[in-house]
């Protein structure tokens, strides 16, 4: 990989030939990418694992070989609400260019906050210009993070602007994020194709995440009921939504350290669920962390 000033580091058999730069403003950022087309973006807030990665190599994919990939690295202010882990949330630039340098990346874009926000006040956003997520931003995470996706899909809509990606992809993990950032680009007609990349999980099933380490290790044992109530959800999704609902909700009861935030079954947009296709959602905390999970299902007559 390289630095901003362009000097190579070493890289694995599989992507020598390719080196990753790092850019920390929108200018290094154009310089580098020149007008190469296809390109993709893969945006994140960094702490990089290997979900992220298998974003990036899905973007490479999408682009092939001499296509360009950029990933953002930004800890967006304005998602976090007043006594979230905004300023304890990890920051491992170092390891994130090297996990984008192995996954395929041309350009790590690891900007300022002025660089992305400009001189505006980003300690609130009320006051600014912002992207109003409709009434989809207030259900499910939106209800338990008050203006969360409101600072979500403006961060996103002036990195599409910034970085003037023909994909971008992200993770279903984040199902909610995935369905109001696709419900943005059709009603703002960003001329960008989004793609959703599947789950990528632990060998117990547990959702890989940037917070998995904030988990203590019983926490972290824990959290293995997160995956094994979906699961269970899953199975029942046949017998009808309430079945679903109350199949999951007894597994993550016999976990006394999950408290529940919610677990919802909806049709795949997030609205009322129908027989057929369906989502089912869960938030939970455990100890001071908290975990967000879904799964698709098939929803019966019940
Ligand atoms: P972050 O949590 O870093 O996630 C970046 C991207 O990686 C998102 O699209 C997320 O859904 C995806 N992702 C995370 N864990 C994953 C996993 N286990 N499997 C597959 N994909 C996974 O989501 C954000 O950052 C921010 O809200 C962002 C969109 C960057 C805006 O600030």
């Amino acid at each position: 990989m390289t630095n901003g000033q362009g000097a190579p580091t070493k890289g694995s058999a599989a992507d020598m030939s390719r080196s990753t730069v790092l850019c920390s403003t929108y200018g290094e950022l154009r310089a580098n990418r020149g007008g190469t087309h296809p390109s993709a973006v893969v945006m994140t807030m960094g702490a990089l694992h290997d979900g992220h990665a298998e974003l990036i190599r899905r973007a490479r994919e999408q682009v092939g070989v001499s296509g360009h990939v950029t990933v953002t690295d930004f800890v967006n202010p304005t998602q976090f609400a007043a006594g979230e882990d905004f300023s304890r949330y990890p920051r491992t630039l170092e390891h994130d260019i090297e996990v984008c340098h192995r996954a395929g990346a041309d350009a790590v874009y690891a900007p300022s906050v002025e660089d992305v926000y400009g001189k505006s006040d980003v300690s609130t956003l009320t006051g600014r210009v912002a992207v109003d997520p409709g009434p989809l931003g207030d259900v499910l995470e939106g209800a338990s993070r008050p203006g969360h996706f409101r600072g979500v899909l403006t961060v996103v809509a002036t990195l599409l602007h910034l970085t003037g990606p023909d994909v971008a992809l992200f993770g279903e993990k984040d199902y909610q994020q995935l369905a109001l950032i696709a419900s943005m680009v059709d009603a703002l007609r960003f001329p960008v194709t989004v793609v959703g990349v599947p789950t990528v999980r632990e060998a117990d099933g547990l959702a890989m995440s940037s917070r998995n380490r904030y988990l203590s290790p019983a926490e972290r044992a824990a959290a293995s009921v997160v995956p094994r109530a979906l699961e269970a959800a899953v199975a029942a999704a046949g017998g009808g939504e309430a079945a679903a609902r109350d199949a999951g909700l007894r597994v993550l009861e016999t976990e006394p350290m999950a408290e529940i935030d919610y677990l919802s079954v909806t049709d795949p947009n997030l609205g009322s669920p129908v027989p057929g296709p369906g989502r089912i959602l869960v938030a939970v905390r455990i100890g001071t962390t908290r975990l967000i999970d879904n799964m698709s299902c098939e929803i019966g007559a019940g």
